[in-house]
């Protein structure tokens, strides 16, 4: 079981614009074969930060929705924030603030053998691997640029570098790169 942040970004490292607008990637449409699928199948706990569930919010859920479809994730989904926000009938929503280590307990025991999604944004990515709880990176890289907006993880990971796993063309849009993160020296696991 692994601690995965699965994501797309622009070349130069975000992965919303400074709008939280997505569609810079949207125009591309569904053209990542089937990585996706592939990859939900063996997730089985979510987390996002409280930005990305108001953009599904918005986007996909509310009556003035402009790309209206249900809540899209079958796994149990922890939403971290420090405000009330909205719940979405129907959608396993569990809203948790604070230290990630304790959410993480939890994720583990109702994954099972599967893996723990980290959806986003990129400081709650962060802190998960400030924890040393994240294991992997899969990144999708649009080629675009944005210029400014949400960054992919604001973090200095330098020696030791990430370990490059793999990396796969999609169309003439995307290169998909996977990383393995190390175990690194300010590991607050421990
Ligand atoms: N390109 C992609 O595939 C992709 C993937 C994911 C997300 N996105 C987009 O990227 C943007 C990410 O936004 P973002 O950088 O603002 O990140 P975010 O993680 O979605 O939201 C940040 C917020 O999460 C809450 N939070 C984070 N850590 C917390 C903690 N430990 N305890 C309590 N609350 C915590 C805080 O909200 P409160 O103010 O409520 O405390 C914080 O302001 C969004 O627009 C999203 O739609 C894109």
């Amino acid at each position: 079981m692994k601690t995965q942040y699965y994501t797309a970004t622009s070349l130069d490292g975000f992965i919303a614009d400074s709008q939280n607008s997505l569609d810079w990637l949207f125009q591309f449409g569904e053209v990542q074969g089937d990585s996706y699928a592939n990859f939900i199948s063996e997730v089985g706990a979510i987390a996002m930060g409280a930005t990305t569930y108001e953009w599904i919010l918005n986007h996909h859920i509310d009556e003035s929705a402009d790309r209206p479809q249900a809540w899209p994730y079958e796994q149990p989904t922890w939403v971290f924030t420090s405000r009330i926000l909205p719940t979405i009938e129907g959608a396993d929503i569990r809203f948790v603030k604070g230290d990630v280590r304790t959410v993480h307990q939890e994720m583990i025991v109702a994954a099972g053998n599967k893996n723990i999604w980290i959806v986003g944004g990129g400081d709650l990515v962060g802190q998960f691997y400030d924890s040393g709880l994240l294991d992997e990176i899969i990144v999708s890289i649009a080629s675009v640029t944005l210029g400014s907006g949400a960054p992919l993880l604001p973090r200095t990971i330098t020696t030791p570098p990430l370990k490059l796993l793999s990396a796969k063309v999609y169309g003439d849009a995307f290169a998909e790169l996977r990383y393995e993160v190390p175990v690194h020296a300010d590991d607050k696991s421990a």
